[in-house]
């Protein structure tokens, strides 16, 4: 069994970009989320709707999960910024699977840089658990070398955790 699980959820391949390079370390586990409901791929419906779709934390209709987050002690968060917080496939996942005790660190992408009301909003969802280090990436697909870079320190204090 790994000690750590990244949980995420991507819609344009950001986060999963992230994922990717963290699960290539021997004890990183990840699972991508999907759900039933998502905003149109384009348009001005994309933004709009996703963006409301977050601030009301709809309910997207999670889909059932392959990994047991109980199994493991670090659960990395991963996630883009929608409308300045969390998308509601992290609060969905978060609803059917409180958790309780664990080392959370944190992954979030975002078009500007800025996702601390994002980071800020996922920590205040998980109570009680350890909340370690977070580490905001700039659109990684067009910013590996930046991203990576950060993904590493990240991972080296995953690994001390
Ligand atoms: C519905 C929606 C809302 C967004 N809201 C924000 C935002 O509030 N602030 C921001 O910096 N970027 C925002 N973005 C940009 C994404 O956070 C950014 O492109 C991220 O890298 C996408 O990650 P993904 O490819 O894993 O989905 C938004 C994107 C979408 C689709």
């Amino acid at each position: 069994m790994k000690k750590t699980l990244m949980i995420y959820y991507s819609f344009d391949g950001n986060t999963a970009c992230a994922a990717d390079f963290l699960s290539q370390y021997p004890d990183i586990d990840a699972e991508r989320l999907t759900v039933e409901k998502e905003p149109p791929r384009k348009g001005i419906g994309k933004i709009l709707l996703g963006g409301k779709s977050a601030l009301m934390k709809d309910d997207p209709g999670l889909r059932p999960l392959e990994k047991d987050p109980a199994d493991y002690e670090n659960v990395i968060l991963g996630f883009p910024v929608w409308a300045n917080t969390y998308p509601p496939a992290i609060g969905a996942f978060l609803k059917k699977y409180p958790l309780k005790s664990k080392n959370i660190f944190i992954v979030a992408c975002s078009g500007s840089g800025n996702a601390m009301k994002a980071t800020d909003n996922a920590r205040k969802a998980t109570p009680g658990c350890m909340h370690k280090g977070a580490v905001s990436l700039t659109e990684p697909l067009k910013n590996k070398e930046a991203a990576f870079s950060k993904l590493r320190e990240l991972a080296e204090e995953i690994e001390k955790a």
